[in-house]
């Protein structure tokens, strides 16, 4: 390790190793690199525009810097441990390729809003990147719930057996709760996308900067008014890891469902071998190990949210050393939910199947037509609790007798009520059952068909 010191002349010797070690983020801020390049090659752009440096001056540090950027690219640039941070060691590169001149780059710039800077180029990419991960996820969905439209499956509450769904209509939730998951990005990324660059350390600079001219450069859409703000705010963070989290939760909510779902007990789809895996000892099972790893990262996921948020509380004003604690966790929160999004969506385009004649048993031996049943009689007049009583009853006596509801001939439902015609048949066959729940949102075909030409436009768009 190098013994070369980093700060100014006050200090007269270097860092202990371990300490040095303790306080280095090179190890995981390398992942910044790209966009700490393109940060300082718009803040030397603004200091020639704003004539603190020459134009030549700012042409040789923009070629150094691109000169950076394609060793890197090139795998022969790996900063060690001494370099400790990524702004340190593109700057140390910097000097040693165009010498003295690489020495004004930080005129008018502190690392704590070029850090601020570059975490924002790096989020407000990976934003964009996690829509069109959804955007996929949200296609395989539709794909399914176009083939699906009249498969019924059997709809729970409490996880007990409540009303028959059209499996598209199922699915299509989670279209709509992945569209909320985009939306929210995109209202995140305006609060990403606003520039620090100029704050300084903390209190601005006493050089004539142009801050709204390198913001433009680096197509932020704003600038922070308050420069102790600037440097210091990490909400866009949060509120990234909190859509982060909330995308979690849904494909965790689907990953529990196409588990169950997958199990003996259920029995409702099948996994195919390209997404399924064997068991060391026991050879006759498949396990659902993508769904249950998903819903297992969702909880890192949800930890980088708390832990910044602890991070946060209790930081005095300004830039504390804190605030490196951030980025392993965005990092990794990106990672995890570009993964998770990306298994998902392979799950569905290739690795399920539905079982379709299991499902339509399963729909059919059950008492999910009881609601039906009363509606029937509230239709002729019964009023609705008096009807949802007496077909308690019902479904009370037919338990006891082993029978389903259209096992109980006319003669039966006339003693019950005189109001039952031949037509209480039709009116509880799970087809029907689930197509007169035409109410809008509802899961009746029409309502469904109507919400798949939706999603279909939306994504078009
Ligand atoms: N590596 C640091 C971080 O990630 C960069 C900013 C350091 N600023 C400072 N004043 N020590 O936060």
């Amino acid at each position: 390790m190098s013994k070369q010191k980093t700060w100014s002349d006050r200090f007269e010797s270097a860092l202990n190793p371990a300490i040095a070690i303790f306080n280095a983020s090179i190890g995981f801020d390398i992942e910044l690199i790209e966009y700490d390049i393109t940060g300082s090659i718009a803040h030397a752009k603004m200091l020639a525009k704003t004539k603190i440096i020459s134009d030549a001056e700012a042409q040789q540090l923009e070629s150094g810097l691109s000169q950076i950027r394609t060793e890197y690219q090139q795998g022969n640039f790996n900063p060690g441990i001494e370099a400790e941070d990524v702004h340190f060691a593109v700057e140390k590169r910097l000097i040693e390729i165009v010498g003295d001149v690489g020495k004004k780059l930080h005129t008018a710039r502190s690392r704590n809003d070029q850090v601020g800077t570059d975490i924002r180029l790096y989020l407000r990419a990976e934003i964009r990147e996690i829509q069109q991960y959804l955007r996929k996820f949200q296609s395989a969905l539709l794909t399914h719930s176009e083939q699906h439209v009249e498969t019924l499956i059997p709809g729970y509450t409490h996880l007990q057996r409540a009303q028959p769904l059209s499996l598209a209509h199922h699915l299509l939730a989670y279209f709509q709760m992945t569209q909320r998951d985009w939306e929210r990005l995109e209202d995140v990324y305006k609060r990403t996308n606003i520039s620090p660059l100029g704050c300084g350390a903390l209190a601005g600079t006493t050089f004539p900067i142009d801050r709204a001219y390198s913001a433009e450069l680096l197509g932020f859409d704003n600038i922070y008014q308050n420069s102790l703000d600037g440097v210091s705010d990490r909400d866009f963070a949060i509120e990234f890891l909190c859509a982060a989290s909330l995308i979690m939760v849904h494909l965790s909510r689907l990953s529990e469902e196409m588990i169950l779902w997958a199990s003996q007990e259920f029995s409702f789809i099948t996994l195919k071998d390209t997404c399924a895996t064997g068991s060391s000892i026991m050879p006759q099972k498949k396990n659902p190990d993508i769904p249950e790893l998903v819903r297992g990262k969702t909880g890192r996921v949800f930890g980088h949210l708390q832990g910044l948020l602890v991070i946060m509380k209790g930081l005095p004003l300004a830039y504390n050393k804190d605030l490196q604690e951030d980025k392993e966790g965005i990092f990794d929160a990106v990672k995890t939910v570009k993964a998770c999004l990306e298994a998902m969506t392979i799950l569905l385009n290739e690795g399920i199947e539905f079982k379709t004649a299991r499902l339509s048993q399963a729909v059919a031996e059950d008492f999910s037509n009881a609601t039906d049943v009363a509606d029937y009689l509230a239709g002729k007049d019964v009023p609705f609790r008096e009807a949802y009583n007496l077909v308690g009853k019902v479904v009370k006596t037919s338990l006891a007798a082993g029978k389903l509801l259209k096992d109980l001939t006319l003669e039966e439902w006339q003693q019950l009520h005189p109001a039952f015609e031949a037509d209480i048949y039709e009116a509880i066959a799970p087809k029907q059952v689930v197509s007169a729940r035409n109410s809008y949102g509802g899961t009746g075909f029409d309502q469904v068909r109507q919400a798949i030409s939706q999603a279909k436009s939306l994504l078009n768009t």
